[in-house]
């Protein structure tokens, strides 16, 4: 059976994608920063099944080679990456803090696309594998008020949709989920789950994975969940810049 590995795993999309795969068969590799919670999911999931667990902080410059030294250890190849861990800090940019942004650029983007690179080449040699990037309804949408965020999500759907068009023939596919507004811990953490964004038509994890689970086996290069967010990023490649600004201003309140 295939094996997964998902970053950011102990809460939110990245929890309801491993007990998915779990529960589909797979073998799973968790990957997040909290030990505790790891081991406590990796038994939750994995009595009797393949469940590993890898502890690291991906915002830390050696992250990636801690998983790859894993991998060594265990003599295991990934087939399905999903890049999954992420985190918001919104506020008007010259009120933000820079230190979270910069984690924000190097979990999102530098992290990402270390750790898609050595896994890629290995997909690449067995002609078979899966890169999924987690973006947003913000990759399509420039956010005031979420500057950073929005542009980390920007590059993944960017990154994504060219290495899609790379891997075209070789057996690898890539894919970017572009969830809206989830209940997770994600607009907690960021202060944002009473706004107007979180206000309306707001998924559920587990809406959102079994929603896009039959698409992304079937390799869909973009897949946004839930009809509303679909309508969202029709209209925002319709309407002028000047007013998707308004609109998600308004939105962010
Ligand atoms: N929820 C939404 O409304 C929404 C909408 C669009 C896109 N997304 C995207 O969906 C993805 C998952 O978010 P979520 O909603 O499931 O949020 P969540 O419930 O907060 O889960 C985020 C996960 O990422 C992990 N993580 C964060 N920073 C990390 C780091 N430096 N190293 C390792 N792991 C780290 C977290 O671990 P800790 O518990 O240790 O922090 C947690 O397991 C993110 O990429 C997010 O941008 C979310």
């Amino acid at each position: 059976m295939d094996t997964v590995l998902i970053t950011g795993t102990t809460s939110g999309i990245g929890e309801a994608f491993a007990k998915k795969f779990v529960l589909e068969g797979y073998n799973v590799i968790l990957v997040a920063r909290n030990q505790e919670k790891l081991s406590l999911q990796a038994q939750k999931l994995g009595a009797n099944k393949n469940v590993k667990y890898i502890t690291c902080d991906l915002n830390d410059e050696n992250a990636i080679n801690i998983i790859e030294q894993s991998l060594k250890e265990w003599n295991l190849t990934v087939d399905i990456l999903i890049n999954n861990a992420g985190f918001n800090e919104c506020g008007l940019f010259h009120e933000t803090s820079i230190n979270r942004e910069l984690e924000m650029v190097q979990v999102h983007i530098s992290s990402l696309i270390k750790l898609t690179k050595v896994l890629l080449k290995e997909m690449l040699k067995n002609n078979y594998g899966h890169i999924v990037n987690i973006g947003s309804t913000g990759s399509f949408i420039a956010s005031p008020s979420d500057a950073v965020y929005s542009a980390t999500k920007s590059f993944i759907l960017s990154f994504t949709n060219a290495l899609a068009g790379e891997l075209q023939g070789t057996g690898v596919k890539a894919t970017i989920i572009c969830p809206g507004a989830t209940n997770t811990k994600f607009a907690i953490k960021a202060g944002i789950e009473k706004t107007k964004l979180f206000g309306v038509a707001v998924m559920s994890a587990n809406q959102v994975v079994d929603s896009v689970y039959c698409k992304l086996l079937r390799g869909k290069r973009v897949i946004i969940p839930g009809w509303y967010n679909r309508i969202m990023v029709a209209c925002s490649k319709i309407l002028p810049v000047s007013v998707l600004n308004k609109v998600t201003l308004w939105m962010m309140q």
